[in-house]
């Protein structure tokens, strides 16, 4: 069996279009675009690449969006004060704010993530967002977390009573992904095994899962073997790698092996990486017309 392609770009446009015509929407009714400020401390060439592919797609769909750069020898303190300042509207109208993550090693990240106002906080990552996820009640859901939900449902996976096993417990996605899949409804009612890197036997955890989601950053982590045949693999890592002497994007997944054992599988690039992008773009529209009071979704 050769696996069918979880077509992440495809799926992304999609999103892209419907959101376009819900965000000219909103400049007919409130006359003015929905605005997305992102904070980018240093200079990690993968992080300048995920903010600048961030900005052109909140072009695409009419979303104003301003950079802040900041020096990797920015103080916690002052990143506190930038992202207090941003809130408070000292850098004009804001919908949504968030901090490109990794902070360098010696910032304090909680501190500066807790600076964002939970109604501005279009990653997900406020306790109080956190909270409301845990309880079935989501407002902002973490990107990664729902375009990986978002991909299954287009797919028309069922998630039902399906044994979901998630590699990686990080706040950003295996977390909430868990939430997700074992919360009441529709991309839901999932049974979820959370694996870690203390997990013991984690090929068999995969072995049996009917929904295998690799969110670590590992290239290589799930082998062909680790596959149960039909299964959904979604891949969550990006990964620089050397190959073949050229420099390549691989995810945490053997793909080749694992094509020809799984049902369904995403592709690194193209696969769950635009929809990270587009879940933003989704909670920016959704920031701005909670901030007016109007929310058609
Ligand atoms: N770095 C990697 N993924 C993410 C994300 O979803 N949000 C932010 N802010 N930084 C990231």
């Amino acid at each position: 069996m050769t696996a069918r392609i979880l077509d992440g770009r495809g799926l992304a446009e999609s999103i892209e279009n419907s959101l376009r015509d819900e965000a000219a929407t909103f400049v007919d009714m409130f006359k003015r675009r929905p605005r997305l400020v992102v904070v980018l401390v240093g200079d990690l060439p993968a992080s300048g690449s995920y903010v600048a592919s961030k900005e052109r797609a909140a072009g695409r769909v009419g979303i104003d969006a301003e950079v802040i750069r900041m020096p990797a020898s920015a103080a916690t303190a002052e990143l506190v004060a930038l992202v207090r300042a941003i809130a408070a509207g000292d850098r004009g109208t804001v919908d949504g704010l968030l901090v490109q993550l990794p902070l360098p090693e010696h910032v304090d990240a909680v501190a500066v993530l807790d600076a964002v106002p939970p109604h501005l906080d279009v990653d997900g990552f406020h306790p109080e967002n956190a909270g409301l996820l845990s309880q079935g009640r989501p407002r902002f859901i973490p990107c990664t977390a729902a375009g990986v939900q978002r991909m299954i449902l287009d797919a028309g996976i069922s998630t039902a009573g399906r044994h979901a096993v998630i590699v990686g417990r990080s706040d950003i996605v295996g977390r909430p992904l868990a939430l997700l899949l074992s919360a009441k409804g529709p991309g839901g009612d999932a049974t979820v095994t959370l694996c870690h890197s203390r997990s013991d036997d984690l090929a068999d955890h995969c072995r049996r899962a009917d929904i295998l989601v690799a969110a670590v950053g590992r290239p290589g982590l799930v082998t062909g073997d680790m596959v149960k045949p039909g299964a959904a693999v979604i891949d969550v890592g990006i990964n620089r790698v050397e190959r073949d002497g050229a420099s390549r994007l691989v995810g945490d997944v053997d793909f080749d092996a694992a094509k020809e054992r799984a049902g369904w599988i995403s592709p690194v690039p193209g696969g769950v990486g635009p929809l990270t992008v587009a879940m933003l773009l989704a909670n920016t529209l959704l920031a701005a017309e909670l901030s007016v009071g109007k929310n058609p979704r």
